[in-house]
């Protein structure tokens, strides 16, 4: 996998990033968030979106992930995110994702750049989840390699 993300790729996500916030369903909070993961195919958004019961409610993050490995790109390269309604003057906390999405990125994209828009420094998981839980993997269908999923995407 190509790990290098070039100025271009990184204006772009950061852009889908910030456009697709504004699509957030997020009426208790009114803490709209935007991501974008960028693949190997392509750049899949997803935005946070609220529930009445306040604990279903969903990451963009999450969103963005689950949207690429519904497309079968496995190979992550870089995770944008917007939190567009966050305050400035509260420091870096309100645009920093959360400790699910950050589980989250530590399985589906371990290797990728992690670019929070607004913030001028590029994170890596490790930086913001060291020691992260990892589990081996089976041979379950859940469980696929990434060349068994890139194969399956093909197949299909
Ligand atoms: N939120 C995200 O979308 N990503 C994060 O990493 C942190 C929090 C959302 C969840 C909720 O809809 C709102 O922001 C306020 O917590």
């Amino acid at each position: 996998m190509d790990l290098f993300i070039s100025p271009e790729e990184r204006t772009r996500l950061c852009q889908v990033a910030k456009d697709v916030a504004k699509c957030a369903y997020a009426p208790y909070s009114q803490f709209r968030v935007g991501a974008a993961v960028l693949g190997e195919r392509g750049i899949y958004a997803g935005v946070n979106v609220e529930n009445a019961s306040y604990g279903l409610s969903w990451c963009a993050e999450r969103s963005a992930l689950s949207h690429a490995v519904a497309k079968g790109d496995v190979a992550l390269r870089a995770i944008a995110v917007a939190c567009i309604d966050a305050d400035n003057k509260q420091g870096i906390h309100e645009f920093l994702p959360c400790g699910a999405c950050r589980q989250w990125i530590a399985e589906l994209a371990p290797n990728s750049e992690i670019i929070i828009v607004g913030v001028d420094r590029v994170f890596r998981i490790s930086d913001l989840l060291p020691m992260a839980f990892r589990l081996r993997k089976s041979n379950d269908p859940g469980g696929r390699s990434v060349e068994q999923a890139r194969k399956a995407s093909f197949d299909t």
